[in-house]
């Protein structure tokens, strides 16, 4: 889950490598660092925390070079420390490696290399990379630096993405991707080439890019790029241009990545939908998916695998596929679905939503269905990304780059591209008719403007924020397809404001949760007016009955509510299973102002990752 950049070519590569590791600071944050070799020996600067005391250090004793590679390191083996931070070198300073993932046998490694003299300055597993390296060097001379490479690379175990610099070849640079440990994409500039782990840290340089699959490598120079497997036998790889903005990655004046990605919805949500609704007939087209209507047929039941805000939506897919198409529909966790085995057989649709299609517990849970006989198809954003490659069917979210780490503009698109989905699977099977397919076309043509409608007015968040930014805990009631509304409301919480918060089905909390109400704990009602809506209003009653403080969320034109709640947010009516679009956003507005409100880091809060890329 760490960021990874690298540059060769005319230019001076600190600069470009500082303002990739910006753009990925996202990913992990710990520490951070960089490499570059200077008229033949190597130069390097660490340091610990955020970016711009890395930032400082080169400016106080500045690097000169125009080949050198950068990381942003989120911990697991070894405390944040500059000596942790990478890049690692080896006993001469003459290979010098970055990685992303887990080197499971690093302690048989690095017993056997101690065994041979290496002397280890760090506590991680990277280091005994460039040991290997510097171990195979000697070993074979002649072979020359990219062969030891690749020799060092296939002794680790576990996954990983690692771009790796020799003296001995001071003009490249070396990338692998070995199993998921995130993505390895070469952009392919005029004279100069980029390695990044992921397309925004090098969008701004070129739209040309080569994704590296499994056991792959890339010998990157600045005036040509040749592709290898692990074994050394050439590979011949095309290029993709991939379509991002490079502005949509940018703050644009707003004050951070999360409020940005909350309000651009509207756009996001029609981008999903670009292209895939006939309007007029309520036809829906996912020429992503690759799966004939025969094929889908033969389907039994659905089994969606997703990790944190995507389990959420999975779980309000739930809900949709059943009610469009009568499908048995179970929900899990990457990390539980892996272990548990799973029923799932070819008759099953493995179903993963992943925004940043690198998650190793979803990938795994995809592997795990695949290897069972499930077709596999995968809601994704990050195009190229593994779990897209993995998948034999894709509906693309279209959200655009998301880089604040709470998941906002995605969790939406997901749920739209579930419904879509649920659409298509309903009139292959028959269960929908042309009548209801309009309907939800019509609801579809209008829910951007209606999230723009719940945008509009964001004064009462800052109020509300002002009020309850002290509080230790809060609640948040939901029923229905509303229930997992009222998880994400809690998730979102918890993530950027640290303050604890659950989310409950209503029709729970007299089993439990009631014991927990009084006059300090604020509690987040979905409530909209849906066929529960009379049940919502009783469970108001309850926490009211006992002193809570009640915040709802309510349909347009909703007043006999308010005479129940401290505070109504009202949003615009929708179709029933598209609700959730527009309830979200008050929750995710609520977060937001409340960690604002509180200081704390919204973007990149603490001990969190954008992607994690580690069990
Ligand atoms: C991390 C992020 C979450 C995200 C989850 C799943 O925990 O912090 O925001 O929901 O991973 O990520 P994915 O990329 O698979 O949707």
């Amino acid at each position: 889950m760490c960021g990874i950049v690298g540059y060769v070519g005319p230019r001076q590569a600190a600069p470009i490598l500082l303002d990739g590791l910006q753009r990925l600071e996202y990913r992990g944050y710990d520490s951070a660092g960089i490499a570059v070799f200077q008229e033949g020996h190597l130069e390097r600067r660490r340091c610990v925390g955020k970016l711009a005391g890395l930032r400082k250090a080169i400016e106080e004793s500045p690097v000169t070079g125009t080949v050198g590679i950068g990381h942003t390191r989120w911990a697991t083996h070894g405390k944040p420390s500059e000596t942790n931070a990478h890049p690692h070198v080896d006993c001469r300073r003459e290979t010098v490696v970055i990685h992303n993932g887990i080197v499971e046998n690093y302690l048989a490694l690095k017993e056997e290399l101690l065994a041979r003299g290496h002397v280890f300055a760090s506590e991680t597993d990277t280091e005994v990379i460039p040991h290997l390296v510097e171990q195979y060097l000697a070993e074979d001379p002649q072979a020359g630096f990219f062969a030891a490479a690749r020799r060092a690379l296939a002794r680790l175990k576990g996954a990983h993405a690692i771009v790796l610099m020799g003296a001995q070849e001071p003009g490249a640079i070396v990338a692998a991707r070995l199993g998921n440990a995130g993505g390895v994409v070469v952009g392919l500039g005029e004279g100069e080439n980029f390695v990044a782990s992921d397309v925004p840290a090098i969008l701004s340089h070129t739209r040309q890019m080569v994704f590296l699959d499994n056991r792959e490598l890339a010998v990157v120079a600045a005036d040509r790029v040749r592709y290898f497997t692990l074994e050394g036998a050439p590979l011949a790889k095309a290029p993709e241009s991939v379509a991002w903005d490079p502005v949509a990655a940018e703050k644009r004046g707003y004050k951070h990545f999360m409020q940005k990605e909350i309000c651009e919805q509207p756009r996001s949500l029609t981008d999903t939908l670009r292209g895939r609704v006939d309007f007029a007939t309520g036809d829906i087209y996912l020429e992503g998916l690759r799966l004939t209507p025969e094929e889908l047929a033969t389907v039994d039941r659905v089994a969606i695998v997703a990790c944190g805000t995507a389990y959420y939506a999975g779980l309000i897919g739930k809900y949709m596929i059943e009610e469009l198409a009568r499908l048995p529909v179970e929900v899990d966790y990457g990390s539980e679905f892996r272990y548990r085995n799973p029923l799932v057989n070819s008759r099953a649709l493995a179903l993963a939503i992943t925004q940043s299609g690198e998650t190793v517990d979803t990938l795994a849970a995809m592997q795990e269905a695949k290897g069972k006989g499930a077709r596999l198809v995968a809601i994704v954003n990050a195009i190229g990304s593994q779990a897209s490659r993995l998948a034999q069917g894709l509906i693309y979210m279209h959200a655009g780059p998301e880089i604040a780490v709470a998941s906002t503009k995605a969790f939406t698109s997901s749920l739209v591209d579930l419904l879509l989905l649920g659409l298509h699977l309903g009139t292959v099977r028959g269960t929908l008719n042309h009548e209801q397919l309009r309907t939800y076309a019509q609801a579809l043509a209008e829910l951007p403007e209606k999230a723009g409608q719940v945008l509009a007015d964001q004064a009462i968040y800052e109020e509300l924020a002002h009020r309850y930014h002290r509080a230790k805990d809060f609640l948040f009631l939901g029923r229905g397809i509303q229930y997992p509304v009222a998880l994400e409301g809690a998730h979102k919480l918890k993530e950027i404001s640290y303050i604890h918060a659950e989310g409950c089905p209503a029709g729970e909390m007299k089993h439990g949760i009631n014991a927990l109400i009084d006059e300090n704990l604020p509690v987040v009602a979905v409530a909209v007016r849906d066929k529960v809506y009379e049940k919502m209003l009783s469970n108001i009653e309850q926490v009211r009955a006992r002193d809570g403080q009640v915040i709802a969320v309510a349909s347009q034109g909703d007043e006999r509510i308010a005479d129940k709640c401290d505070h109504v947010i009202h949003v615009p009516s929708t179709a029933p299973l598209l609700e959730p679009v527009l309830t979200t956003i008050p929750l995710q507005l609520l977060a937001y102002h409340l960690a604002v409100r509180r200081g704390c880091d919204v973007d990149q809060p603490r001990n969190l990752a954008k992607s994690v890329t580690v069990e």
